[in-house]
């Protein structure tokens, strides 16, 4: 058996592009539960993000200014190998439905295969944020819908900001 380290350190590693209020609710779920959690953004520009890495590392640093334990940091590689690298023994994961099971499973055999040591947890996603998803945020916007009570209000304005810089128009349709 492992002796349970003085400080858990846990990751909470995801694309975050952008951050949505179901994130925020992990975030501060998991600095309770741990003394440090660290955001880990996947460093993956095959996924042709949204927002650039600086600029995401920014708004996860804005909304989680309030909770002294939190920290953003960011990888590429294998997570666990960051996971080591930062001394953390926990991997942190949300899960909103069945749906996203399958896929969080394969993910954590693999990661336990390839660092034992390290532990994933699964938090459910509160009721409210079960149906939000980061890709679907980007969607509605583009399409004119609100995202009002997805993403904190800081993101929503750089989100709107984004889409005009993208298309010289207010999509939003919103003045
Ligand atoms: O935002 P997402 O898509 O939920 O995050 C997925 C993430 C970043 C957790 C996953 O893609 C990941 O861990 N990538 C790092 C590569 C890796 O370690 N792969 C092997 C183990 S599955």
């Amino acid at each position: 058996m492992r002796p349970k380290p003085d400080t858990v350190v846990a990751l909470y590693p995801g694309s975050f592009d952008p951050i949505t209020n179901g994130h925020l609710d992990l975030i501060q779920r998991g600095s309770a539960l741990f003394d440090r959690l660290i955001v880990a953004i996947l460093r993956n520009d095959e996924k042709r993000p949204l927002f650039g890495l600086e600029e995401r590392i920014e708004m996860l640093r804005e909304v989680a200014r309030d909770l002294p334990n939190v920290e953003i940091g960011s990888f590429g590689g294998l997570l666990v190998d960051y996971a080591a690298e930062s001394g953390a023994s926990v991997i942190l994961r949300g899960i909103r439905a069945v749906s996203d099971y399958e896929y969080e499973l394969q993910m954590a055999l693999m990661n336990r295969r390839l660092r034992p040591e390290i532990e994933t947890v699964f938090l459910m996603a509160g009721e409210a944020h079960s149906f939000i998803s980061s890709r679907l945020v980007k969607e509605v916007i583009r399409l004119g819908g609100s995202i009002g009570g997805l993403v904190p209000p800081s993101i929503e304005v750089r989100l709107k900001r984004r889409l005009l810089e993208e298309t010289g128009s207010d999509e939003t349709g919103e003045a």
